[in-house]
């Protein structure tokens, strides 16, 4: 039985990071020990150090025992994640939401969106995807994908499947407060991230979940919002190479009982 799970915001391919992360949650994990990361794992099959970075994390997971989920942050090569899907799954559409975890290496997993498990009496649902404000800066099909949001065909098949106690997701809903400095990114992109956060909360609003975990904005947040049908605690977990990065959550109580 599973009691305390791994909790971790992003990673960005940072090896170093991972494996040291992984190395302080595993003692805090029980005889199942599984981690979830939320986004910007850093997926990115095409770059150099793509197989040194899951094959190093690959093998140092095997010898602690540990299972790693990932989702998908904006910051992964979603190409190559959709032909994951049509291979693993074939139509998404009308896959059972329980069958959306793709391997991706040894002791690695990828939580494509929509996909529901139960844990510690709650059902859990997985949602990643955001807006890269920085797009400007990438270059489409190299380090950018229009993948990386939402589409109206996955908020309609997460949205049918009802209620969730649990979310974990990379961007953070819309009426979750956040503060984020104005002036710096392009106008029209900020537009593009606000409406991912709005279809965030449609998502939201549909599963009303009572706690949701995310990462993308690289800050150690926690606020408990009521969203109107309850409270909801949501918490906001830092990037590799800051503290806030992970933390120990006990599945039963849904306390925090470590963190780093
Ligand atoms: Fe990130």
């Amino acid at each position: 039985m599973i009691r305390t799970v791994g909790i971790a915001g992003d990673w960005h391919g940072n090896i170093n990071h991972a494996m040291w992360a992984v190395k302080q949650m595993e003692p805090h994990l029980g005889e199942e020990k599984i981690i979830y990361q939320l986004g910007d794992f850093g997926y990115w099959p095409d770059a150099d150090n793509y197989s040194s970075f899951t094959g190093m994390l690959s093998r140092f997971l095997g010898k602690l025992r540990v299972r790693l989920a990932f989702l998908d942050g904006n910051h992964e090569n979603h190409a190559n994640l959709k032909e994951k899907i049509d291979d693993y799954i074939g139509d998404y559409a009308t896959a059972p939401a329980r069958d959306l975890l793709i391997p991706i290496a040894p002791n690695i997993e990828w939580m494509a969106r929509g996909y529901r498990f139960f844990l510690g009496g709650r059902e859990w649902l997985v949602c990643g995807g955001a807006a890269s404000v920085d797009r400007a800066w990438r270059e489409e099909g190299r380090s950018w994908f229009p993948g990386e949001l939402i589409t109206d065909e996955q908020e309609e098949k997460i949205c049918r499947e009802g209620y969730a106690d649990v979310l974990l997701s990379h961007d953070r809903p819309a009426k979750a407060p956040i503060d984020l400095k104005s002036g710096v990114w392009p106008e029209k992109d900020v537009a593009i991230a606000d409406a991912h956060r709005e279809r965030l909360q449609r998502i939201c609003s549909s599963a009303r979940p009572s706690y949701i975990m995310h990462g993308h904005y690289h800050m150690a947040m926690e606020d408990t919002v009521d969203m109107g049908w309850g409270d909801v605690r949501i918490n906001g977990f830092t990037c590799d190479g800051y503290p806030g990065n992970w933390g120990i959550l006990d599945v039963e109580t849904m306390e925090w009982v470590h963190g780093g």
